[in-house]
């Protein structure tokens, strides 16, 4: 794969940690599990999935003399308060539109968490009403144009880093790193648990993975309650990523794999299976997970684990994507 001709612009600590959850591994009796940490990849707010993926793209924006970030997401977004984070380390200014994703009643949703974090870095946040949806928004046409009336130069970022050219080079990278990490471990992760919202995250291990000689099983958990869409969007972004780091061969349909067992039925609210899977990681591993995106991997990864679908010889990577500072917004889901 030809991942380094793409400059970027470092963000993270190095190789995000890779460790075993043995109490949790011997709690459900099957595969060994281990995680690999994106949650702490990085000194820049906290860190997750999104970080990793910015590094391609503000090198991108740079390069390009764009002068400010503006990006979109649900209130509680974490991709906008990475994006605050990177443009506050870059030396940037940032736009955020924050839409009514999620209707939950915690009363202060709106104040702590991801936005009071994007609020302290200095981004301008916007909250605007509109409702879940991964694709492009007049209220982000709004916020470009509005910098560009100002004098300054925008770049872009669609909602999780995700419809973008360069979406996918972070978590090709990270398919590499974990191949060196697997080396150094002396261990085979033949099954890989994700989570999977706007596409990016999932379609980049997939076309990074393909580069390497032995097959292993991605399984994207998802957490957008609209399955089909996220579906296509990890198949689109799978397949230009592949094509943009010339992996060198098609990527099949049977490597793209979306499971829509675990999402709860709407995006942002976690539901019974959710929060018990937040509280066995947390109670067994001191690994915490949000109700958002990683407690559902997580309600998949333990399903899937202890039925046996995973099967009791096999060694799993959960990917832990960050993603907790917004759990103060959700205090309701554990009184
Ligand atoms: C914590 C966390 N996990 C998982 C995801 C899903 O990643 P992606 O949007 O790249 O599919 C996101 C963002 O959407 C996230 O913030």
């Amino acid at each position: 794969m030809n991942l380094d001709r793409f400059p970027r612009h470092p963000l993270l600590f190095g190789p995000s940690p890779v460790h075993r959850l043995d109490r949790l591994t011997e709690h459900l009796g099957g595969a060994r599990i281990w995680a690999k940490r994106e949650d702490v990849n990085s000194g820049l707010a906290y860190g997750g999935n999104k970080t990793r993926k910015l590094e391609y793209l503000v090198a991108d924006a740079l390069a390009k003399g764009c002068d400010t970030l503006v990006s979109i997401g649900g209130v509680q977004s974490n991709h906008t308060r990475q994006v605050a984070a990177a443009a506050a380390r870059t030396g940037l200014g940032c736009v955020l539109v924050q839409e009514s994703w999620v209707d939950w009643p915690d009363v202060v949703y709106d104040r702590v968490g991801n936005i009071q974090l994007s609020r302290i870095m200095g981004a301008d946040v916007r909250l605007v009403q509109a409702g879940f949806g991964i694709g492009f928004k007049e209220s982000w046409e709004q916020a470009l144009e509005d910098v560009r009336a100002g004098g300054g130069t925008p770049y872009a970022i669609p909602a999780g880093a995700s419809d973008h050219e360069l979406g996918g080079l972070g978590f090709a990278g990270w398919a590499r790193e974990v191949a060196e990490q697997e080396r150094e471990l002396g261990v085979f992760f033949d099954t890989i648990v994700v989570c999977s919202v706007t596409g990016s995250t999932q379609a980049g291990m997939i076309a990074g993975f393909a580069a390497q000689d032995r097959p292993r099983r991605i399984i994207g958990i998802d957490g957008s309650a609209k399955p089909q869409e996220t579906l296509d969007q990890v198949a689109r972004i799978a397949r230009r990523t592949a094509e943009l780091i010339e992996v060198g061969r098609d990527i099949e349909d049977a490597e793209i794999v979306l499971d829509d067992r675990w999402h709860a039925g709407t995006y942002g609210i976690p539901d019974d299976t959710t929060i018990a899977a937040i509280r066995l990681a947390g109670r067994l591993e001191g690994m915490i997970t949000d109700t958002v995106y990683e407690g559902k991997s997580m309600a998949g990864l333990i399903d899937l684990v202890s039925s046996g679908e995973i099967p009791r010889d096999a060694a799993v990577l959960y990917a832990h994507l960050g993603g907790q500072p917004s759990l103060s917004a959700y205090g309701a889901a554990f009184l």
